[in-house]
């Protein structure tokens, strides 16, 4: 599909993007000319790695604002600018910090680890950071006596328990996106499409895991379908990561699963489309809107996510 932003767009990126010495950083949920424009694409976890190595002055996150902020956690020296700041997350806006805090209070002996889609103030209150690609790993270094609270997503929560045997209390959040996949759907998609595999992020609920061939972060399914020999995929997440899919891969054909409602682009994250092409020019020209985050929460809060670092 041909890009609705005018050339004259991308030419101011590609001039103020060295004049200010910066990096530009975008998820798989974001639309495809920002993926196509990006110096590194890729989840949450790459991101933040990628984020803590970079000798960049700028980090333009093109994410949401728990990415954006994880960036600052790491770099409190670097300008890190969100084109819309009003792209949050819904797992976030679940778990404010004072609702955590009176949470811990009930389980005095539990450990906390919080899923990286929360605020530096949720991680401030956490003994570990874990993201989808980690999840498993993070929750499995804890000795398996040690109870734990798993927050803010019940879906990733319930899944990790599942695989791990472990009964982990979990914060009552959910993802408004993949909350709203369609079993009915999906199985409407599989009788149409018999050889298909379907991979689902773990944000979804288990009555559409368990249809799943693969269950990953964003990285993960990309790596699955362009590795498998199977040729139609139904993808469960935000449909942004097909871009990469089918770049990598453009013989296959991938579906994206639609919502409940199939007459919206409830599949899509609508904080994620928040960043425009038109905003990135515009935060780099005047190196706004920037995350900041008080130096007390930001210490607090880099410990448990220097930790899940330093383990992955
Ligand atoms: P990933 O870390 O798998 O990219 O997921 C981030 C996210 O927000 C999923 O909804
Ligand atoms: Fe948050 Fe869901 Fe959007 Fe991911 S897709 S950023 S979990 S609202």
């Amino acid at each position: 599909m041909a890009s609705d932003t005018h050339p004259d767009v991308f030419q101011e990126i590609e001039h103020l993007r060295k004049e200010r010495r910066a990096v530009i950083l975008a998820h798989y949920y974001q639309e495809p000319d920002i993926q196509d424009l990006a110096d590194y694409i890729g989840d949450s976890l790459q991101l933040a790695r990628e984020a803590q190595k970079t000798d960049a002055e700028v980090i333009v996150f093109c994410g949401v604002h728990f990415m954006a902020e994880t960036a600052k956690i790491l770099n409190p020296d670097k300008v890190v600018l969100l084109p819309d700041l009003q792209a949050g997350c819904s797992l976030d806006e679940s778990c404010p910090p004072q609702q955590l805090e009176i949470f811990k209070q009930k389980y005095p002996d539990h450990k906390v680890i919080s899923y990286v889609n929360c605020s530096a103030a949720v991680k401030a209150l956490s003994d570990l950071i874990c993201t989808s690609a980690n999840a498993l790993r993070m929750v499995e270094s804890f000795p398996p006596e040690q109870p734990l609270i798993f927050c803010p997503d019940k879906n990733l929560g319930a899944y990790v328990n599942k695989q791990t045997g472990r009964n982990m209390v979990l914060w009552p959040g959910t993802c408004f996106v993949h909350e709203t996949f369609s079993e009915k759907k999906l199985l409407e998609l599989k009788l149409r499409h018999p050889g298909a595999m379907v991979v689902a992020h773990p944000e979804c609920q288990e009555r559409l895991l368990r249809h799943a061939h693969h269950i990953g972060s964003t990285s993960s399914l990309l790596k699955y379908c362009i590795a498998s020999d199977a040729s139609t995929f139904i993808v469960a997440t935000e449909p942004g990561l097909i871009h990469q899919m089918e770049k990598a891969a453009p013989h296959k054909t991938f579906l994206a699963l639609p919502g409940t409602d199939e007459s919206c682009a409830c599949n899509e994250c609508t904080y994620m489309r928040l960043n425009t092409p038109e905003k990135i020019a515009a935060a780099l020209r005047d190196l706004q809107p920037q995350i900041h985050v008080d130096e007390a929460t930001r210490t607090a809060a880099l410990v448990p996510l220097q930790r899940m670092m330093d383990l992955s």
